[in-house]
């Protein structure tokens, strides 16, 4: 370790920590737009200077690392900076005037409105004042594509965007052309974002309202939205995401990234995009007993009655969820798992499994076998087993084990499946009950890293639709005798 201070406070870092993260580790936040801690430093914007004693210039504290101890010496004290001295606050003032000369004053309109940085930076370090006369450039709005909108007005040029496609995604779509004032952002001849699975993280990465979404542009103003930390259940990890929500609705799905955790940076389109699956449009579904809608009591009283009971759980849903649905079988051999879908990995260093079923793990360890549909097939053809109890969503069964599926249903004495909306294999089962969707329920899971990740509810689900361990707690209750 190294002991350095910061603003006369002395604390301990490994040597090699950057100066941006050590102040950070002791809540004093620098000022940053082009370091991000996934991608390679430039120091171009300039915003992250510092004083360090003994050096004639400041220097950029997103470069600049700290020193390990001299061996002789080790409790030495390395480096000494100061984040907050009149030459940072000037240099800081001067660099928000730069970056505001062409910059329009058209936050009302912006969508980064609320959460811009350059609005905050201006707020808390600009001078409040501009000697710009000129006019500014000016450039009309294009699109990147069918998925992603850029503003040039607006852009700072921090590279961020174009170090991601280079960096991350690999295609390099996004490119620095021009020279000086006519600096600009755009994409070579011919191509677009839309061939890259991941170009929505683009959005999230601009520190200003230069990338927006086609998706949510003009959709809401964010202050409206309402954050809740949870995952997405579109990626073998459970990637941290916030669900952003208002009145009720999804409006969008955003990386939650975990500190010291890089694969939690980005999320795929395709995860990003899965938040309108979880808005509910259709009215409330009710319990359902041989095509009719049923009162519980009937579906509890076919239930108890069928005789030895398999349960097949999908593991896409929680942990909570599949230990009580485990608990419906009559022996620990007869919970089956369920899940087949796989994800195309396209980012290796992000995507550790290709597997689409997140929480795989989570329901093995609670004994769900998976690979044994076709031994429960036979079990309740011979009639071993009497009463089957699904817990499905569609969404992540093949068409193949979807047929078998059925015809696990379908050989069954009495059948019964929990799901968020009926799919064509819940409508063929005796028994249907409503559940709550991943954004209506707090949960967890294990991830194929064996990491336990929380969600939280985020929505209200509609009346008559429960939890699954809320139904599982009725269908095994001794009704009252009369
Ligand atoms: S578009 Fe946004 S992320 Fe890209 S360089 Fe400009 S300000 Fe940075
Ligand atoms: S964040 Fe350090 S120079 Fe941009």
């Amino acid at each position: 370790m190294a002991t350095i201070k910061i603003n006369d406070v002395e604390m301990s870092v490994t040597p090699g920590t950057l100066v941006l993260d050590a102040c950070r580790t002791v809540g004093i936040d620098i000022p940053h737009y082009c370091y991000h801690p996934a991608l390679s430093p430039v120091a171009t914007c300039r915003m992250c200077l510092v004083e360090i004693k003994g050096q004639p210039k400041l220097a950029t504290s997103c470069t600049t690392t700290v020193p390990p101890a001299p061996k002789d010496n080790p409790d030495a004290v390395v480096m000494e900076v100061f984040t907050n001295t009149p030459a940072v606050v000037d240099a800081r003032a001067g660099v928000m005037e730069f970056l505001l000369i062409n910059h329009p004053l058209d936050c009302p309109i912006c969508d980064q409105a609320g959460e811009c940085k350059l609005q905050d930076y201006s707020y808390h370090y600009g001078s409040g004042d501009s000697r710009m006369a000129e006019v500014k450039r000016r450039y009309r709005y294009e699109d990147l594509g069918a998925k992603i909108v850029i503003d040039k007005n607006r852009c700072i040029h921090c590279t961020r965007c174009v170090r991601f496609t280079r960096e991350i995604t690999g295609g390099g779509e996004l490119i620095v052309a021009q020279r000086g004032s006519h600096l600009e952002v755009t994409t070579y001849t011919g191509k677009s974002l839309d061939q890259n699975p991941f170009a929505g993280n683009v959005v999230d990465l601009c520190p200003v309202g230069a990338l927006t979404s086609r998706d949510f542009r003009f959709q809401k103003r964010v202050w409206h939205l309402k954050s809740v930390p949870s995952i997405s259940r579109h990626s073998a990890l459970g990637s941290p995401i916030w669900i952003d929500h208002e009145g009720n609705q999804i409006h969008r799905f955003r990386p939650r990234p975990l500190e010291g955790k890089e694969t939690t940076h980005f999320i795929s389109d395709e995860e990003r995009q899965a938040y309108t699956r979880y808005n509910r449009t259709d009215p409330a579904p009710s319990p359902m007993l041989k095509g009719a809608p049923a009162a519980l009591d009937a579906i509890r009283e076919a239930f108890q009655a069928a005789g030895p009971v398999a349960v097949i759980g999908q593991g896409t849903f929680g942990c909570d969820a599949a230990q009580r649905l485990g608990e419906l079988a009559t022996s620990a051999s007869l919970r089956y798992g369920s899940g087949d879908r796989t994800i195309a990995v396209v980012l290796p260093k992000y995507q550790t499994s290709a597997d689409g079923i997140l929480n795989r793990r989570g329901f093995t360890e609670r004994g769900f076998r998976f690979g044994a549909l076709e031994e429960l097939l036979g079990q309740v053809q011979k009639g071993q087993v009497k009463a089957v109890v699904l817990l499905h969503d569609a969404a992540f069964t093949s068409a193949k084990e979807a047929e078998l599926l059925g015809q696990i249903l379908q050989a069954a004495a009495f059948s019964l499946a929990l799901e968020v909306e009926a799919s064509g294999l819940g409508r063929a089962a005796q028994a249907w009950l409503p559940i709550t969707s991943f954004a209506e329920e707090s949960d967890f899971i294990v991830n194929h890293d064996g990491e336990l990740r929380r969600y939280q509810k985020a929505l209200q689900p509609p009346r008559g639709v429960r939890t699954l361990p809320g139904w599982v707690k009725d269908l095994v209750a001794v009704p009252a005798a009369v």
